[in-house]
């Protein structure tokens, strides 16, 4: 009898593997980071070899550690940072390049040109997307146009794309003993390649980047009761696993803090922040610079959409203080440093590094830190971090109220900020709204699970997952009001400061 289900977790610093029992509560986990390869200022990649031996090491582990055997899996669940983008010959199983990630900026100009003529308003139609360096079909026409001989590859149906959904995937299932070259439709709604509302890649999208059909993967359900393949008995799980459940990182967060009814959105606090709103079987343009998504598609029912903001720099900007400017020596110090003052000292840094994405959407901007004088110190830079993360979010929560109409009650959240206590009371004074945390705060692994057991029949229905989310924690909003409409006029002229700053 089967009395759990796993779930990769494949994120933008490291992959990690969960084990979940029938009550959404974890029985077991592994995790380890990878290396972050930046070849040149704004190039950002990842070794598909070393994620695919990552992914095969934290499921063994967590397995050995737990005790537990392929038979005891109901069924496996993949979820992975988006748009990070992968080309592989499906006959040696290699990779034609390292993976482009999504924070990648070297397409900048293929993006700019979409926006030359009426290509960009296409985009946006038909994808939901606003042409961005950020999305995959730009990195795609990279590697065609940037690595010898990948363009016949293509064309011949050799060389293959994919998210990294489905490099590993492709890996389990058996890599070039026949495995199973699929995505679902969350994460091909990142490419600007797929049609939002025929939910399959369209040949007008496909032109604009030079993309060969044969080259992209089928696109799935997000929880496909019909399976995308099993697990290879010479892998890793050393048995055969049903993979039923496939999506992208956020939607698997948004299906984690089960958030199924139009209205509900959740915030994910990781390198970069993540705000869905659920907008039902509605597919809602943004007028406002967010996003249109596949929040998920459950078996054969409806695709259900989302407005998502997305924000390139939060968590990130806190391991920035750590790694390059060396004024903390972990990430949670950052809440001691900027508990040492009362405010931020009249400092606001903009964390613009890989320009700005939502609502702003400017590759020109460039990170600033706005406002010191003489008496700031690293305290300062510290809170001022912690309230970037906290203003950004307003940015996209200000323009999700002006798109949807709904104004938000509670702000669910979850992610590795979540842990600070002092972000997560500034981001409710900052909002003006409750922050709430559920007792599980793992929600991108625990939705992929989620996604694959009611593949299955292991949860029976939505509202089964319904049940199992309970608040841990909430934050009130405490700030004054005239306090907190100064911070955010003062945020704006920060943000006004960075850009038009790449030529
Ligand atoms: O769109 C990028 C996002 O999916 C990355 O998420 O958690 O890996 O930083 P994360």
């Amino acid at each position: 009898m089967a009395d759990y289900v796993g779930a990769v977790d494949q994120g933008t610093t490291s992959t990690r593997f969960m084990i979940f029992d029938h009550g959404g509560d974890e029985v077991a986990r592994h995790q380890l980071e990878h290396s972050q390869i930046l070849p040149r200022a704004g190039w950002v990649e990842h070794n598909p070899t070393e994620v695919w031996e990552r992914t095969r090491a934290v499921i063994e582990t967590a397995m050995n550690e737990a005790h537990l055997h392929a038979d005891d899996l109901a069924a496996l669940g993949i979820t992975n940072q988006r748009e990070t983008s992968v080309v592989w010959n499906r006959r040696t199983g290699r990779p034609y390049y390292n993976a482009i990630v999504w924070q990648d900026t070297r397409t900048d100009r293929i993006a700019a040109a979409l926006d030359q003529d009426e290509r960009g308003q296409v985009i946006r139609r038909k994808a939901g997307l606003p042409p961005a360096t950020y999305f995959s079909g730009g990195k795609i026409q990279w590697l065609l146009e940037n690595v010898e001989g990948l363009r016949a590859d293509a064309e011949a149906g050799d060389a293959v794309f994919g998210t990294m959904d489905t490099w590993l995937i492709w890996n389990l299932t058996g890599g070039v003993d026949g495995g199973v070259h699929v995505t679902d439709v969350t994460n091909a709604s990142r490419t600007m390649l797929m049609n939002l509302e025929t939910l399959d890649w369209d040949d007008e999208l496909l032109a604009f980047f030079t993309v060969p059909r044969a080259m992209l993967p089928a696109i799935r359900p997000s929880s496909d009761p019909r399976g995308y393949g099993v697990t290879r008995a010479d892998g890793p799980l050393r048995g055969e696993v049903p993979l039923t459940g496939d999506l992208g990182d956020q939607q698997a967060a948004t299906v984690g803090q089960v958030c199924f009814t139009p209205g509900t959105a959740k915030n994910t606090y990781g390198t970069g922040n993540f705000l869905l709103l659920n907008t039902g079987k509605e597919i809602v343009r943004s007028e406002n610079g967010l996003l249109t998504t596949v929040a998920y598609q459950f078996g054969d029912e409806d695709a259900v959409y989302a407005l998502e903001g997305s924000i390139a720099v939060t968590g990130s900007a806190v391991q920035w203080l750590r790694d390059q400017l060396g004024i903390i020596s972990g990430a949670a110090q950052s809440e001691a440093l900027a508990r040492q003052v009362e405010d931020n000292g009249g400092v606001y840094f903009v964390p613009a590094f890989s320009g700005l994405f939502a609502p702003y959407w400017r590759s020109d901007a460039r990170g600033a830190i706005v406002g010191l004088s003489r008496f700031n110190t690293n305290a300062h830079l510290a809170r001022a971090t912690l309230e970037s993360i906290a203003y950004q979010t307003r940015d996209v929560v200000e323009a999700m109220e002006q798109d949807s109409g709904v104004r938000l009650d509670v702000l669910r959240v979850d992610g590795g900020v979540t842990a600070n206590e002092l972000a997560m009371q500034i981001q409710a004074d900052v909002l003006g709204v409750p922050v709430s945390k559920p007792v599980v705060a793992e929600t991108t692994a625990l939705g992929a699970a989620y996604a694959a057991g009611l593949a299955v029949g292991f949860w029976k229905s939505t509202d089964e997952l319904v049940s199992n989310w309970n608040e841990d924690k909430r934050w009130q909003p405490q700030a004054d009001e005239a306090v907190r409409a100064k911070g955010y006029r003062n945020w704006k002229k920060a943000v006004a400061r960075t850009l038009d700053w790449v030529e």
